[in-house]
């Protein structure tokens, strides 16, 4: 089948109480990891590429490897470009095969967020293209020391239907609390549970619903929100490796957030903790070892076993694969 949009997926995904994962790819073995476990479960996905990922692997190579992935495993795939920072990157994507985009505008203010957006939403719409933008800013809570920039930095669910509807944009990245990389938190803003794992304060449900009144059914992206799974910092701590204090969403807080409005949720941390786990685990118990294929197959095999994990566990979107391909073949 050929690669899909999102519009469906997250159609379906609405209303079902699920959410899409799209995890990022930087070359084969990801790819291979994550699109192996999502056709065992039959599951829709998301594979998307940042500029840094287009940079290292080159545009093509990820564009046919997704391809090819695609006549491998029956399933609904849409290959998404992840944080498009202009016009220019967006059109580039569009013009290579991408079947969704994300213009990136967080960082300007609403006005111009809007004009950007707008660009390139014509631009995408027009060639069969859906369209992801961010309002609020994506970060840190340790970034906002006092209570006013804090709350300055979350989506501010008075600006969400303005803002879709003068760009006619698809889907829309909000800033409720999630942050990129593996040390989302300080230590001193978390409590220990009873297994001694660090344990984040709460994602902004509250502003999550009040977005959700101001834009019913419309589709909501979570970035950042990787969970740091302690099992893989472990191994890599355990092997040699020094990832002191990672901390990440709780499942739970995603499970949450995928039964709400939330359908598409962005993971990239974790699977970069799971290949770095069965590389350096593989190193370790074999020093003697210098093929790639003997230690690169060790961390994909941890790729499809995290990817298994967040489809059934917390995406819910196993077993999805067949109602998303019936109503775009309707
Ligand atoms: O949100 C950012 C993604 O994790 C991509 O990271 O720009 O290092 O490829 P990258
Ligand atoms: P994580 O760093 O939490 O995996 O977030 C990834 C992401 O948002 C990609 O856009
Ligand atoms: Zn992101």
């Amino acid at each position: 089948m050929p690669l899909v949009g999102t519009k469906e997926m997250f159609k379906k995904a609405y209303e079902g109480g699920y959410a899409i994962g799209a995890f990022n790819v930087n070359n084969m073995e990801i790819v291979q990891g994550i699109t192996g476990a999502a056709a065992e479960l039959n599951s829709p996905i998301i594979l998307q590429c940042s500029a840094g990922a287009r940079k290292y692997a080159n545009s093509h190579y990820l564009v046919h490897l997704v391809k090819a992935a695609l006549e491998i495993n029956d399933i609904p795939i849409a290959l998404h470009l992840d944080h498009g920072a202009d016009f220019d990157i967006c059109k580039s994507c569009i013009d290579d095969g991408f079947t969704s985009v994300m213009i990136d505008g967080s960082h300007y203010d609403f006005k111009e967020n809007i004009e950007l957006t707008k660009k390139v939403v014509e631009y995408a719409h027009a060639h069969g293209v859906v369209v992801e933008a961010e309002l609020g800013k994506l970060a840190g809570i340790e970034d906002d020391v006092k209570v006013a920039a804090h709350e300055a930095a979350y989506t501010q669910p008075d600006e969400v239907q303005e803002f879709v509807e003068k760009t006619g944009v698809d889907s829309l990245a909000i800033a409720i609390g999630t942050s990129h990389g593996a040390f989302k938190f300080k230590p001193e803003q978390c409590t220990r549970n009873a297994d001694g794992v660090l344990v984040p304060p709460e994602l902004r449900f509250d502003i999550l619903a009040e977005i959700e009144k101001r834009i019913p059914e419309f589709p909501i992206v979570l970035h950042g929100a990787s969970s740091v799974i302690p099992k893989y910092v472990k191994i890599i701590n355990d092997n040699g490796g020094k990832l002191a204090a990672a901390v990440g969403i709780p499942e739970d807080q995603l499970r949450k957030a995928a039964k709400s409005a939330v359908c598409k949720i962005n993971i990239d941390s974790d699977l970069r903790l799971a290949m770095t786990a069965g590389i350096r685990e593989h190193f370790m118990a074999h020093p003697e070892h210098f093929d790639p294929r003997q230690y690169v197959a060790p961390g994909r095999d941890y790729i499809k076993e995290l990817v298994e994990h967040k489809i059934k566990d917390v995406l819910g979107s196993d077993g999805k694969a067949p109602e998303i391909m019936a109503l775009i073949n309707k």
